[in-house]
């Protein structure tokens, strides 16, 4: 043993295991893991070896999920959820908030299992994860409590399925898990392969609060007992977290189905320090940063950015500062970066590492235990097309890069198909507050990194995926509006009649490009009929080259967004009014057209305008209340670019439901307007071009749907895609859309009400991304 003077001047630490008896015990009960089905354990069947990576030992053998094990289940949380959705929100509340109680008194097993299935530091488990698993399910068990005064007319979506990944196993399956059983659905889990006992526990554990069985059931398995729970008929959402590769395959496979889709994927999120930071913290913060967790970390700050001037002194503190992190046994409590999750992931990480030829790579130098470790590691001098300034690691590795001035910071931060999250440091609030917006990203930390909180919404932009977890903004994920929906039949254009009688002078309506008339590509037009056979004119036959022209003319428009809510008020008002001044002549189209009076769809219109411009300044976001230093502002951002199929059965009043929301909320949109009926929104570009709305805001491409839909669906610069057509496209969108992991919201041949209700939240939701700001305030 060291004296205590070699102590002081080492300054090294003694090692301070923390004891795995517990676990053992709890293991050395079970060894070998059924399902959790309808409240019991399964027989186990086909196992495979659950191991310790920082031991390469097994733990325990877990079941390979079959199809017939994810149908019982699914069987099982179908026959619970009625009565489960049924229950007073109090009622489920009361177990929400039991669970939290269990996870808190179970903690220690908890936080020691979790991080001998998993490899990361105990520190971190005890520390974080679990005390933020508690932290979900108590603030799920106040949604639950509040969500029959709050969100009348939602109703629960019914059988949830959710896959996970392995980096925090408990942690991902209590932000599945709380906001689904708050909002009345039952739930199937499946754990990621790696990482399945903490869940299984937790399963076991929930007896403990009398939790009614089918509620929450666990099927263990791969990738393929994921598939199956993902394909199954009767499950009503997939909530998935892992790699956008799988997210991808995930949203093809369900494509069409109806079922709800989150999505929480990859990222590579930029971490910016200006060259005013306070230094120390904005390296003590790279360490939460990046080598949290190994750097397995969803929304690491695995992309340095660093400003010219500091950047040398910057590299140079880093070094050092990555040289005194200490590696080992997981369960040491002194211990800062633990094991890789697996072999096959330490693989992956050493071959993107080592297949680099570009910069300069600097291993700390700590001391790296024999096994799944690996170094904490920075690499400098790439550039910013380099495939690791690209590519997610998903190890204890930062890239770094350095810029000049914040306007090429923004460049870089955002040079990158991800969106998940970003981090600013700076000591001038202007500068932190002036960036943040501009970062595409669902998450911004200023000042800070890696902060999370039940009611901080968490989730990404492009190609991170879609839909937020956390806060009011996650339950609605949850959630749908209580209403008996119709099948919609398709609405076809009308038949040019037996004897073509001449008509008087020719009209062909242009299509609406960049605030001009423009004729469409293909120079072909498609005569539009009354119902008595008249000939009411042509209409522009758009392909995808229009589409093409159509979107640029969109992104040009993109400041649209930094107009004042106030301003995009006064211009849908001046629509509204500019509609009102020719009514007459809309009803008498619209009567033309559908052989209906259209005077009741004209004032509705106007109606939806007047909603619309009302809503623009009074969408607004929230400021959460977190348990730490500082608030978490969350804003609701436009999506960017909308490709909307407008809906066949109200020309008119069917358009404007679409766009008003949409540019109400800052974005720009491409609109394929009614296919049978489409002259009511040819004759709206003039309104639109004497209201004062800037070109390219609103650009309307006429023709057929079946032919449009895959080229704005599939278009990499649309964010999001809705359809209300009559043509069945859901399916075809849904997967055209998995390209870039757009967000959609798709009919799936469902009818909707337009002269009713205005639905404004839900189309405002679809309209906005929020993004979380965690910013300093207080003490
Ligand atoms: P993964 O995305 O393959 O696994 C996540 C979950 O999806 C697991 O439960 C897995 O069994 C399941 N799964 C796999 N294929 C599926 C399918 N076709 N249908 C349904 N479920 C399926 O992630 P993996 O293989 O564990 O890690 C690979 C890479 O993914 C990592 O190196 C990292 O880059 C990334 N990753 C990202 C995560 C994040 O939080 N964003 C989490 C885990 C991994």
């Amino acid at each position: 043993t060291p004296s205590v003077r070699e102590i002081f001047d080492s300054m090294a630490y003694g090692p301070a295991p923390e004891s795995n008896a517990e676990v053992l015990a709890w293991l050395s009960k079970h060894k070998s893991f059924g399902h959790w089905i309808d409240g019991a354990f399964t027989k186990p069947g086909q196992t495979f070896e659950t191991r310790n990576p920082a031991t390469a030992k097994p733990l325990a053998l877990v079941t390979q999920g079959s199809a017939a094990d994810v149908d019982a289940a699914v069987k099982a949380a179908r026959r619970a959820q009625g009565k489960w959705g049924k229950l007073p929100g109090h009622a489920r509340a009361k177990y929400l908030y039991a669970l939290a109680r269990l996870v808190q008194k179970h903690a220690r097993l908890f936080a020691v299992l979790e991080s001998m299935d998993n490899g990361k530091p105990i520190r971190e488990s005890r520390d974080i994860d679990i005390p933020l698993v508690a932290r979900h399910f108590y603030y799920h068990a106040g949604l639950a409590q509040l969500i029959d005064d709050e969100l009348p007319g939602q109703t629960a979506l019914g059988v949830c399925g959710a896959v996970i990944p392995w980096n925090f196993p408990l942690l991902m399956l209590a932000w599945k898990v709380a906001p689904a059983l708050a909002a009345g659905n039952t739930v199937v889990l499946k754990p990621a392969e790696y990482t399945p006992l903490t869940a299984l526990l937790f399963a076991e554990i929930s007896r403990e609060a009398g939790l009614p069985k089918g509620v929450l059931n666990i099927v263990t398995g791969d990738g393929d007992t994921g598939a199956a729970l993902v394909n199954h008929a009767d499950v009503n959402k997939i909530a998935f977290t892992g790699s956008t590769a799988v997210g991808r395959k995930i949203r093809m496979a369900t494509a069409g189905s109806g079922k709800a889709l989150t999505l929480e994927l990859g990222g590579k999120s930029p971490y910016i320090v200006f060259e005013d930071a306070d230094i120390d913290s904005a390296i003590e913060g790279l360490v939460d940063a990046i080598w949290f967790n190994q750097g397995q970390v969803c929304c690491a700050g695995s992309r340095l950015l660093v400003q010219e001037g500091i950047a040398d002194r910057f590299y140079e503190k880093l070094k050092r500062r990555m040289d005194g992190l200490r590696m080992g046994d997981p369960l040491d409590k002194c211990i800062d970066v633990g094991a890789i999750v697996d072999p096959v992931q330490l693989a992956t990480i050493r071959g993107l590492v080592d297949s680099n030829t570009e910069g300069e790579t600097y291993h700390a130098a700590c001391d790296v235990p024999e096994g799944c470790y690996y170094p904490p590691t920075l690499i400098t001098g790439l550039s910013a097309a380099s495939t690791l300034m690209q590519e997610e690691i998903f190890g204890p590795v930062l890239v770094g890069m350095t810029f000049r001035t914040p306007a090429e910071a923004v460049e870089l931060a955002n040079n990158t198909r991800y969106g998940l999250a970003a981090t600013i440091w700076s000591e001038n609030v202007n500068l932190a507050l002036d960036v943040a917006p501009k970062i595409k990203a669902g998450v911004v930390w200023v000042n800070a990194t890696n902060l999370f909180d039940a009611a901080a919404g968490f989730g990404g932009v492009r190609e991170s995926g879609f839909g937020r977890e956390g806060g009011w903004e996650g339950l609605m994920a949850y959630l749908k509006p209580i209403r008996v929906s119709k099948a919609l039949a398709q609405v076809k254009p009308l038949a040019a009649p037996a004897v073509i009688e001449a008509s008087g002078i020719d009209r062909t309506a242009k299509l609406f490009i960049a605030g001009k008339q423009a004729r469409p590509d293909g120079g072909y037009s498609l005569p539009i009929w009354s119902p008595k056979g008249k000939l009411l004119g042509h209409a522009g036959l758009g392909n995808r080259k229009d589409i093409r022209n159509a979107v640029e003319a969109a992104h040009a428009a993109k400041g649209w967004a930094k107009t004042t809510a106030h301003a995009r008020a006064q211009i849908l008002y001046y629509i509204a009014e500019n509609l009102s001044a020719r009514a007459g002549e809309f009803a008498g189209r619209l009567r033309d057209l559908t052989g209906k009076s259209g005077e009741a769809e004209v004032e509705a219109t106007i109606a939806r305008l007047f909603t619309y411009a009302a809503w623009a300044d009074k969408f607004d976001g929230a400021v959460k209340s977190v348990p730490l230093r500082g608030v978490a502002l969350a804003m609701n951002e436009p999506c960017g670019v909308i490709g909307a199929l407008c809906p066949d059965d109200a020309p008119l009043l069917g358009l404007i439901s679409v766009m008003a929301p949409a540019i109400a909320m800052g974005n720009t949109c491409v609109l394929i307007p009614s296919e049978p009926f489409p002259l009511a929104a040819t004759d709206f570009y003039q309104v639109l071009e004497t209201s004062d709305l800037p070109a390219g805001v609103v650009n309307i491409v006429t023709g057929s749907h079946a032919e449009l839909a895959k080229p704005l669906a599939g278009h990499l610069d649309v964010d999001a895609v809705w359809s209300f057509s009559s043509t069945p496209l859901s399916a075809l969108i849904e997967k055209e859309a998995a390209g870039n992991i757009k967000r959609t919201w798709v009919n799936n041949g469902q009818a909707r009400d337009w002269l009713a209700a205005s639905d404004s939240h839900a189309f405002l939701r679809a309209a906005t991304e929020v993004k979380t700001i965690w910013v300093p305030y207080g003490e």
